[in-house]
């Protein structure tokens, strides 16, 4: 054991090996991101449906927003093209890189390369945060619901976009059993998530929430942080948009998992 790892302890050196794994396996990533199913948000009802829930939330004045792990910078898009001025932040270069290309020389548009669960950010900086499909791979969720409360101005707001990636839902089941079929038929979607899916599997292993991330888990922790009004809404609009443009695997796919939004409020 390394002079250092003795030093913080056992539970301090796993985190700081499986953060680092987590940034390479995105970084691997970042390339291909974009076509794999769900990530990229094309243009029309589908960027409409995931928009929505951003304006609803956000509100029509311009606001100070904190994009919490921007991959690519899908997200990105939804909420800067509402008016507001972006802080896209992640702790991966690679994708940080995919994201600065495709919004090269935007106003109101800042990228950040930091680690969400510690961003270095001053206190009480942003009117909002958003994230979608970061907070099933924190390594330390309730600290890092505190670090987003420090964040947010008085008043201010935290929308998250995220799932269940661990349980598939009943009907998801046979949707699986279905999409093995396909991929059985047509051959395997090399860009879906699946396919650096052994790393992937034992990352999430090691993850708080390894055994998949829910609403019922999720509210209660942001209470303890401090949000107050927290509320979830349905992630079905989105699917419903998706699958009207989506082949039928991945039509199959919108079935698979449970997916949520959920939105809480800082005291003012
Ligand atoms: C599933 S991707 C989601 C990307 C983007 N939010 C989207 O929905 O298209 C996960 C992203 O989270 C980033 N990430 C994971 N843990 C992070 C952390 N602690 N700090 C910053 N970024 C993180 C990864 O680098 C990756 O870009």
């Amino acid at each position: 054991m390394n002079p250092a790892a003795e030093a913080t302890g056992p539970d301090l050196r796993r985190n700081f090996d499986l953060k680092d794994e987590i940034r390479d396996y995105w970084s691997k990533r970042s390339e291909t991101f974009d076509l794999a199913f769900g990530h990229r948000i094309p243009p029309g009802p589908e960027f409409a449906a995931w928009q929505q829930p951003v304006r609803a939330f956000l509100g029509d004045e311009p606001l100070r927003v904190l994009e919490l792990a921007c991959g690519t910078g899908e997200v990105t898009r939804l909420i800067h093209d509402l008016g507001h001025d972006v802080t896209a932040l992640d702790f991966s270069e690679a994708m940080l890189a995919v994201a600065r290309k495709k919004h090269a020389g935007k106003p109101r548009l800042r990228f950040l390369l930091a680690d969400a669960e510690n961003t270095m950010e001053p206190d009480e900086r942003y009117d909002a945060i958003v994230c979608r499909h970061l907070v099933w791979t924190l390594t330390e969720p309730q600290a890092t619901l505190g670090e987003w409360f420090r964040l947010l101005k008085p008043g201010g707001k935290l929308l998250v976009f995220d799932g269940d990636w661990a349980k598939p839902t009943a009907v998801g089941r046979l949707a699986t059993f279905a999409i093995r079929q396909i991929d059985r038929v047509i051959g395997p979607d090399n860009h879906y998530d699946g396919a650096l899916s052994d790393r992937h599997a034992t990352i999430m292993q090691n993850l708080p929430f390894a055994d998949g991330l829910t609403v019922e888990t999720l509210m209660p922790m942001m209470k303890s942080a401090g949000f107050q009004t927290i509320e979830h809404a349905s992630h079905q609009p989105i699917a419903a948009a998706q699958r009207k443009t989506a082949n039928l695997r991945n039509r199959l796919r919108t079935f698979v998992y449970r997916r949520f939004i959920v939105c809480a409020h800082k005291p003012g």
